[in-house]
């Protein structure tokens, strides 16, 4: 672990351009690594937080056929629905780049070619999946099957969703196409392998060695659960139109493996962000120096702990990552968030319901962090840890103070009489707080590291209401100065500290106590831990004494705040309801949808022309009919075809009486070889549908004035 590094390389993951950002993304990654990044800026360090779009692989052309559109539509539509998102919510990127970017195609390439010239690949013809009728290899989503490892049968070519392991697409039990739902044939193509069995050694010795204390145990759990297991060589490249080009001979129609690709994103996006700030981008990948962070979603560990590192040390000139503080999942309600069945809150619907209160979610996000294990997402939580700890713990304090302030000075900072015990106490306390939340930060804890700021302003509600300044202003202005005075430098505290949690309440904070101007750019993190008086000490209160640390104060007697804003409103439950609303909705609609796809049945082999004109069907009219003996289900027809009146046993019964079908317009197969049931010879088949609830229906011709004997074709 480096614990003193020049530089932050800290890089979340490149989400898919598929669909839009919900707030599973944002537990697991994005908020976290957002907390991350802010807080390490306000320790003055040098950050490169990194992240950018995703956007070959297969999901792409998926997702644009599912749209009928073409896959640049569908990226260039979501890069820019996530990029603007992300902007909104607060996530402070320093650069957010595409895969699809001319600097990446070039990157991944090189690094490519750069393995491959160092014979770092092995070059093998092997037999791979096909699937005959879509004339196309099977990789990745275009295939699943059943997971040689944990028995799930929906498993992917390359991943299996549920035990996160990592395979080849030949060792799926019964593969299935995606494209035709046929069952692959075995077809030989060439690819590169990357033969991770030559690193077992090198990641041994990296992750259960060197990482077996640093790193979070779910992540160190599974890494080592695949390295017992024996690693095996898995190709990089793949027959596929969508990805970027093999930049080596022989290898036309070939594209490199999205997830070579990918994380190789992260160093593009930070050439990006260097050319354009006049920096040296190597300073941030080949230092030894730089603490370089992967925040990511369980789903993606093995590719970050394993298979990147794996080329970055082939590759020769990089760091490895210090740290992949990997999350689990977040449901929602309950249940699995899916983009396909729309089980999500989505991020910029969220931004459009929700204006002006990023804050909120980010703040319940973190609160439920599915650090160590799945947590859930409910509307009613969401409700409650506004109403009672953002409005009434935080947003009280605040209030209290600002009002109050504005009641008895005029908003001006009192100056402090001689401090009791008990302000004493109380800002020694607070002066502890930011060690307190940094080392929960520092070691990826960042639900304690919110608990500890909401500790701030618990501190300074209990402090007003011991100390009750709205009382002794009656009775003792001096102390009343120095009571207010103390609950002030929390507040001030509190703007600071909250600022990688809540960027958009510290703004407003700053803004309200009037310490957004330059005047107050030494006011830090450090600031807070080095201002704490003695008893008896009367401050001497001069922000540019806060250096030299002691006894001064964060925000010195006369100056003067703004007015009282409301940090947080109160959420109705109203507001909830409709969220709930959405939610059932969506239940309905896929219920109902399930329900569709039940009754409509796949569609058969196909049959050639021949094959349909052996049929011989025609109009006919239904003469008589009566019911058989002793079977339930059968009606006994005699059928005018206009070639002859012939009988037809037909298992209609429990849906139609004799009497309603009789003189009935009907379609009938009439070269179908006659069979016996019950003892009557059945000589044809008349043509019959059912409908959702399950009612049959019969096949009629459209309009009466058809005669009978009209040949259907
Ligand atoms: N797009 C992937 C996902 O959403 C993550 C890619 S991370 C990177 O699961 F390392 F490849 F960039
Ligand atoms: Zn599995």
């Amino acid at each position: 672990m480096k614990t003193n590094p020049s530089q932050y390389t800290i890089t979340a993951a490149l989400p898919y351009t598929n669909g839009p950002i919900h707030i599973g993304h944002l537990a697991g990654v994005y908020v976290p690594a957002d907390i991350y990044a802010r807080y390490q800026r306000l320790q003055q360090r040098d950050v490169a937080f990194i992240c950018g779009s995703d956007e070959h692989g297969v999901a792409i052309p998926m997702r644009a056929k599912k749209e009928g559109v073409s896959p640049q539509e569908i990226i260039d539509k979501y890069h820019t629905l996530i990029k603007d998102s992300f902007e909104e919510f607060g996530i402070s990127f320093d650069n957010y780049s595409r895969t699809s970017s001319p600097v990446h195609h070039e990157t991944a390439s090189n690094f490519f070619r750069k393995m491959y010239e160092e014979g770092h690949f092995t070059e093998q013809v092997t037999e791979q999946l096909y699937d005959e009728e879509a004339q196309q290899f099977l990789a990745d989503r275009f295939v699943v099957g059943t997971c040689p490892k944990c028995g799930y049968e929906e498993s992917y070519g390359d991943q299996c969703e549920r035990c996160g392991t990592s395979h080849n697409a030949t060792d799926l039990i019964d593969p299935k196409s995606t494209i035709t739902g046929d069952v692959p044939v075995l077809k030989e193509t060439k690819h590169w392998f990357l033969p991770l069995d030559q690193y077992e050694g090198f990641l041994k010795e990296w992750i259960l060695k060197d990482h077996k204390k640093d790193w979070k145990l779910n992540v160190y759990g599974q890494c080592k659960s695949w390295i017992d297991d024996g690693l095996r060589p898995r190709a990089v490249t793949r027959d596929l139109d969508w990805g970027i080009p093999v930049p080596v001979e022989g290898a036309e129609g070939k594209v490199l493996y999205v997830w070579f690709d990918a994380p190789i994103g992260y160093i593009s996006s930070t050439k990006e962000w260097a050319e354009r700030e006049g920096k040296d981008w190597e300073q941030y990948w080949k230092d030894e120096d730089t603490k370089l962070l992967h925040f990511i979603g369980k789903d993606n560990i093995v590719f970050h702990c394993i298979i990147f590192p794996s080329m970055l040390k082939a590759e020769g000139s990089y760091v490895l990552p210090d740290n992949v503080p990997a999350n689990e999942f977040m449901n929602l309600e309950g249940n699995k968030i899916s983009t396909s069945k729309n089980w999500a809150v989505w991020l910029h619907e969220y931004l459009k319901e929700f204006p002006n209160q990023q804050d909120v979610l980010r703040y319940v996000l973190t609160a439920n962090a599915p650090e160590t294990k799945d947590n859930d997402f409910t509307w009613a939580d969401f409700q409650a840890r506004n109403n009672n700890e953002l409005v009434a713990i935080f947003g009280n304090f605040i209030n209290r103070v600002v009002v109050l302030t504005h009641k008895y000075y005029d908003g001006e900072i009192p100056t402090p009489g001689n401090f009791a015990g008990i302000d004493v106490q109380t800002l020694k306390e607070l002066a502890a707080y930011p060690d307190v939340i940094a080392s929960s930060i520092e070691r990826y804890r960042f639900r304690e590291a919110q608990q500890q700021l909401m500790n701030v302003a618990r501190l300074g509600n209990k402090y007003l209401a011991d100390e009750e300044p709205w009382k002794t202003i009656k009775t003792d202005e001096e102390r009343t100065k120095t009571v207010m005075f103390t609950a002030l430098q929390i507040a001030t505290a509190l703007a600071v500290l909250s600022e990688p949690f809540l960027p958009f309440t510290s703004t407003k904070l700053k803004q309200i106590l009037n310490i957004d101007s330059d005047a107050f750019n030494n006011l830090s993190w450090n600031t807070i831990t080095s201002s704490s008086p003695s008893e008896g000490e009367v401050a001497a209160p001069s922000l540019e004494g806060s250096a030299v640390g002691g006894d001064v104060s964060l925000l010195p007697p006369g100056h003067t705040i703004n007015k009282a804003d409301l940090l947080f409103s109160k959420i109705e439950d109203e507001t909830i309801s409709q969220q709930l609303e959405k939610l059932k909705k969506t239940k309905m609609d896929n219920a109902a949808e399930k329900e569709i796809a039940k009754n409509i049945v796949p569609q058969k082999e196909t049959i050639q022309f021949d094959d349909f004109t052996k049929l011989d069907m025609r109009i006919g009219t239904i003469i008589e009919a009566e019911k058989m003996p002793k079977a339930d289900r059968l009606l006994v027809l005699k059928v005018d075809t206009g070639i002859d009146t012939r009988t037809i046993v037909s298992g209609i019964a429990e849906s139609f009486s004799p009497e309603e079908i009789i003189g009935k317009k009907v379609t009938v197969l009439v070269n179908l070889a006659p069979r016996k049931l019950r003892g009557v010879e059945s000589q044809g088949m008349i043509l019959m549908t059912e409908t959702a609830d399950g009612k049959l229906r019969f096949v009629n011709p459209d309009g009466e004035d058809i005669e009978n004997g009209a040949a259907i074709n």
